[in-house]
């Protein structure tokens, strides 16, 4: 596995691959790897002949710097993982060459970005853009894996790439589960044992939701799931039109995402649900 430092180092090794006619696939992450992440490299590994992970914990998606501060890495199990997982190679730039010295150019989906959860996070997916466009222009993969469990995120970046025309196909992968059904997350960990136990109520939630056939009794019906957990305080539900995110009403006739957080003991978990009529 080829650990790459630089932007031209990552082109060296790409040039070698497209050299030989082979397809390149990247996963963009901030790190910290689990078994979630190791899924989308699964999924690269099955549709590219080469697959890259790029490692750059992204300061332009934090509001605050306390938050980028405290995001965990551990630079050496992630590389321990991904050599294991049979990637080719690794791109772990320095903040200053994605953000080059006076830099001033930014990459924003100007309605998707500024609503749901871009209204809590106000620039988060600003930055999430502008670095993707600019891993995509380093990296010019044939495709891009990233996780349906960042739902919106996901739905912001297809945007981008059919806007801006990115020859790239982004590749969204199902949320990986626990036992139980609680989507895995880094912060699972931080649960105690009968939170997480509790947890479980979200994905029941959504399960129950599939049953129903207006957006107002899935919308209740996960209100009532949740509200009978008293462990669980729900914090945000949003049912949204699966590919525009604009909301959505009466029956269920279109490709519907339902989002949801809730909190756990002061843990805020989050999950989704895309429900196809
Ligand atoms: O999902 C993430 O880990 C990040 O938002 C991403 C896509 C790597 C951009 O920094």
């Amino acid at each position: 596995m080829q650990i790459c430092r630089t932007i031209s180092d990552i082109r060296q090794a790409i040039t070698d691959f497209r050299t030989n006619g082979e397809s390149v696939g990247l996963v963009p992450t901030m790190g910290f790897l689990h078994a979630g992440h190791m899924s989308l490299v699964n999924r690269a590994t099955q549709n590219a002949d080469r697959v890259i992970v790029t490692i750059f914990v992204n300061p332009t998606q934090f509001g605050q710097a306390a938050d980028l501060d405290a995001y965990p890495r551990d630079e050496a199990r992630d590389l321990d993982m991904l050599r294991a997982a049979g990637v080719d190679a690794v791109l772990i730039p320095e903040v200053a060459d994605v953000y080059p010295e006076g830099d001033e150019t930014i990459v924003e989906t100007t309605r998707m970005a500024n609503m749901l959860h871009g209204q809590v996070r106000p620039g988060h997916f600003r930055g999430v853009t502008t670095v993707v466009a600019r891993l995509f222009n380093m990296v010019q993969p044939d495709i891009a894996v990233f996780g349906e469990k960042d739902y919106q995120q996901l739905q912001i970046i297809k945007r981008m790439v059919r806007d801006l025309h990115f020859p790239i196909r982004i590749i969204g992968v199902p949320t990986m589960r626990e036992a139980g059904g609680l989507a895995m997350s880094s912060r699972n960990v931080r649960l105690s044992d009968p939170d997480r136990a509790a947890a479980t109520v979200l994905s029941c939630a959504l399960d129950a939701a599939e049953n129903t056939d207006t957006i107002e009794a899935a919308e209740k019906t996960i209100r009532d799931t949740i509200s009978a957990e008293p462990r669980a305080t729900l914090k945000g539900l949003d049912i949204v039109h699966a590919e525009t995110l604009a909301p959505l009403s009466g029956p269920l006739s279109h490709p519907t995402a339902i989002m949801l957080s809730a909190e756990f003991g002061g843990i805020l978990l989050i999950d989704q649900r895309v429900i196809t009529p």
